[in-house]
């Protein structure tokens, strides 16, 4: 298994062009069935994810081609609907697949993704979205199988604004016959994009951004080409790994409108940041100051996804500071990691309580998650010495190359692969 080494203590400086969006590309990708010829999907991340999208999509037949950032993918071929439960169970995000396969074929079969390291992460709502819009569906063990002759347009409400099940639902409803709401919809940025690239192969779909997404059933769909939007959770671990080594970076290619939780939050713990248009510059001269609590909540709140980050930054904080967790459970396994590069934080159920430390301490950790091992990433530059990274390709999932990217900005990292045998 691959490490990271990092000797830490080196302020962040320099300048870095964000990738493009992960949970944006997946559902894109995934919706591209909808239409039968070639789309061009450019800005696509070369991360793990996508290249199990990628594998499934080619398994079901379509051609897939992932050409520097961009995605060539012609799912004219496509022969079959059904994933097989080995390339379903490398990735919780090929659930995505059941809306779009659903639409095209009229069945799918797929097997429960399974939970995973930050929680159970159900599928109910994908699953009851489906029905609503006509989907007869069967659970024999972990296969999933889903039929609808004829998809027809319903007033769905979500319990949860999942945005997984919000995406799912869009994608069986675009081809569906007369009109779908789905009230108390997932908000986020990236089900926007979802609404224009398929409004950009011809769907009509209004209210992405808002809690009420109207979608207008079409006979068909043409393919396209179209850009995804920036990542911007990748773009808030570039920014609050700047702050935590008090260094000063400049992020070119981002959305600030998308992070303003985040800049929030970084504000009130001391952190400068300007923004100009789509450029934002993040300085941090002194200790950042403690944040009395910070909650984690579906978007515009502030994101789960830098939760763990932003806890590093906390922990090096002066003052105490609480962060709570309300969409995973399970997601608070990262601090029985900082704690071992000195970190003093208590946990009692879903909220952690953060004394901050002057520093902390090079350490061999593991990362137990994808964002949490991005926090190990900032632990370890901000730290005084050596830190290594253990079980790194959950980082892959989600950062193209996170040592390159940060070695641009002066950070003393490098990635160690076991010396293959002979
Ligand atoms: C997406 C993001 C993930 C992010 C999460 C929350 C992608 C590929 N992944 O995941 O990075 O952390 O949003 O912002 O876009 N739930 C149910 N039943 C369901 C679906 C969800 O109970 O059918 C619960 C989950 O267990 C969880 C919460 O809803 O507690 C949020 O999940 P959801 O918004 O669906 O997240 P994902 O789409 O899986």
């Amino acid at each position: 298994m691959d490490k990271l080494v990092i000797e830490g203590g080196k302020p962040l400086s320099g300048s870095i062009v964000i990738q493009g969006a992960k949970n944006a590309a997946l559902p894109i990708l995934a919706a591209c069935l909808l239409a039968e010829g070639t789309s061009t999907i450019e800005h696509v991340p070369r991360l793990l994810d996508i290249d199990v999208m990628l594998n499934i999509l080619r398994e079901l037949g379509c051609r897939a081609e992932h050409v520097g950032d961009t995605v060539i993918l012609n799912t004219e071929t496509a022969h079959t609907s059904h994933v097989p439960e080995s390339l379903m169970g490398q990735m919780r995000s090929s659930i995505f697949l059941m809306g779009p396969l659903l639409a095209r074929f009229g069945e799918t079969q797929v097997y429960q993704p399974g939970g995973c390291a930050i929680g159970e992460r159900k599928i109910d709502l994908h699953l009851e979205g489906l029905q609503a819009l006509g989907a007869e569906i069967e659970e024999i063990g972990n296969r999933i199988i889903c039929r609808a002759d004829k998809l027809y347009g319903a007033e769905i409400h979500l319990a949860f604004p999942s945005v997984g099940a919000t995406e799912n639902i869009m994608m069986a409803a675009v081809l569906a016959e007369g009109r779908t709401t789905i009230s108390n919809a997932a908000r986020e940025p990236e089900i926007q994009d979802l609404q224009r690239f398929l409004n950009e192969m011809g769907a009509k779909i209004m209210g992405a951004g808002t809690d009420t997404i109207t979608i207008e059933g079409v006979q068909s769909l043409t393919p396209c080409t179209y850009r995804v939007i920036p990542d911007r959770i990748v773009a808030g671990t570039i920014m609050v790994a700047a702050a935590a080594t008090r260094g000063q970076v400049t992020l070119l290619n981002t959305n600030p409108a998308h992070l303003s939780s985040l800049i929030h939050v970084l504000r009130r713990a001391g952190v400068q940041i300007a923004v100009d248009g789509d450029i934002i510059k993040v300085g941090c001269p002194g200790r950042p100051r403690a944040v009395e609590r910070v909650v984690t909540a579906p978007y515009p709140a502030f994101p789960t996804d830098l939760q763990s980050q932003v806890m590093v930054l906390l922990a090096l904080a002066d003052g105490v500071s609480i962060l709570k967790e309300t969409i995973f459970e399970g997601r608070l396994k990262h601090v029985d990691e900082l704690s071992r590069m000195g970190a003093d934080i208590r946990v009692d159920l879903n909220s952690a309580f953060i004394r901050g430390v002057p520093r902390l301490y090079g350490a061999t950790v593991e990362a137990t998650d994808l964002r949490a091992g991005a926090a190990l990433v900032i632990a370890g530059l901000a730290a005084q010495g050596k830190t290594i990274v253990e079980q790194i390709h959950h980082i892959d999932r989600g950062y193209d190359c996170i040592e390159t990217m940060l070695g641009r900005l002066g950070a003393r990292i490098s990635r160690y692969s076991p010396v293959p045998k002979n």
